[in-house]
């Protein structure tokens, strides 16, 4: 494979895939990336303008990206609206991007033959209970909670169409909450590690016992290149490190690497519809594959992520206040 494009390469996970494709191979990276809000092209810019260069266009724009698919060996498509908060807010932009985006990527995939992964979500499964030891698997079944993994689960089974209907050469993951460095402060460890930079208690939806399964972010841009180079085509393969923690447990550890024990947890209003729990088996990846995730570790992968987020205030204080009036503004 000598050129590789990614979709939404300029955000969070899309930063560690392009920097760790161009680490492991001699490819050359073309992002296309609409520059949301969400986006962070400067994450980008440290790399060789001869392996990497960034086209900004929407991945719904149809004669634009039929150019772009004909170009390339393969594609990695994470484009995305991301945010659940968000798309409970307005769904509108979830439905173009995730869905009619992922529409517009198939038909040229379809056209030109090229090779296509497509990076998903384990919230596609809707939840667990908190007190179960079920996790989810490749065939558990599709039961979505909120409009943003609605619409992950619609372009899932989109694709999952394409390769029957169509052949097209495709894969599909789905990973468990990532965490690192450029997560926009809008999610739930950027934003508790910048309240508590900035002075602010953490806030907690709801009682703080709901759980995620926390994969850092490196180790999803790993798992995605190997199923790239070795998955099997029209095969799913889900993504986790064993991270279960609790919402409290993350903030309890934030709180103390930041030696501010002293400092109350605020619980706000829930989110609606909340999923209760996430939980991946990756049993799959690492048989299949030999997939091992670097960091076993959660609270060092926390605490480096910490560090970071202090050493970086000039990245992400602009958006701030922005993000904490609008959840301000929803009570939380
Ligand atoms: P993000 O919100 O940080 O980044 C999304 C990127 O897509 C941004 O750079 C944005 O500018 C770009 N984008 C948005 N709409 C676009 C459009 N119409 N055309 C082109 N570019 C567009 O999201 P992320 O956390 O990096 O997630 C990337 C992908 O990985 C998503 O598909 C998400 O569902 C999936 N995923 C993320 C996680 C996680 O924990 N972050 C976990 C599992 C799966
Ligand atoms: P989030 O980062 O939005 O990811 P997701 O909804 O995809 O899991 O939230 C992770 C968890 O943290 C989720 O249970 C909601 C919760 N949460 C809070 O308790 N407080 C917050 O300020 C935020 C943003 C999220």
């Amino acid at each position: 494979m000598r050129r590789l494009l990614v979709t939404g390469g300029a955000g969070f996970v899309g930063v560690h895939l392009v920097q760790h494709a161009v680490e492991h191979s001699d490819c050359q990276v073309t992002v296309l990336d609409k520059l949301t809000y969400a986006a962070s092209p400067e994450a980008l810019t440290a790399l060789p303008p001869d392996r990497m260069r960034l086209v900004v266009g929407d991945v719904a724009d149809a004669m634009m990206v039929d150019g772009l698919v004909a170009s390339h060996d393969a594609v990695v498509h994470l484009a995305a609206e991301s945010h659940n908060d968000n798309s409970l807010q307005d769904p509108s932009a979830f439905v173009e991007t995730n869905l009619v985006g992922t529409f517009t990527l198939l038909e040229a995939v379809r056209r030109h033959g090229v090779r296509l992964h497509h990076v998903s979500t384990d919230e596609v499964y809707g939840d667990l209970p908190l007190d179960s030891p079920d996790r989810f698997t490749e065939s558990s079944p599709y039961r979505p909670s909120s409009p943003y993994s609605a619409t992950k689960a619609g372009a899932d089974h989109l694709v999952r169409a394409w390769i029957r209907s169509y052949g097209i050469p495709a894969t599909i993951s789905n990973s468990s909450n990532n965490y690192g460095p450029w997560q926009h402060i809008e999610k739930f460890i950027p934003r508790q590690i910048t309240n508590l930079l900035d002075g602010r208690q953490p806030k907690l939806y709801g009682n703080g016992q709901q759980i995620r399964d926390w994969l850092h972010v490196s180790d999803h841009a790993s798992a995605i290149w190997a199923i790239l180079g070795q998955g099997r085509l029209g095969e799913t393969y889900l993504v986790g490190a064993d991270g279960e923690q609790t919402n409290l447990e993350v903030v309890r550890t934030i709180l103390a690497h930041l030696v501010r024990e002293d400092l109350d947890v605020d619980l706000v209003a829930d989110r609606v519809g909340h999923d209760q729990r996430y939980a991946i088996d990756s049993a799959k990846l690492r048989v299949e594959l030999g997939w091992r995730p670097l960091f076993n570790d959660f609270e060092a992968g926390l605490a480096d992520t910490i560090d970071w987020y202090a050493a970086n205030e000039s990245w992400w204080r602009p958006a701030k206040e922005r993000a904490e009036a609008e959840y301000a503004a929803r009570g939380q």
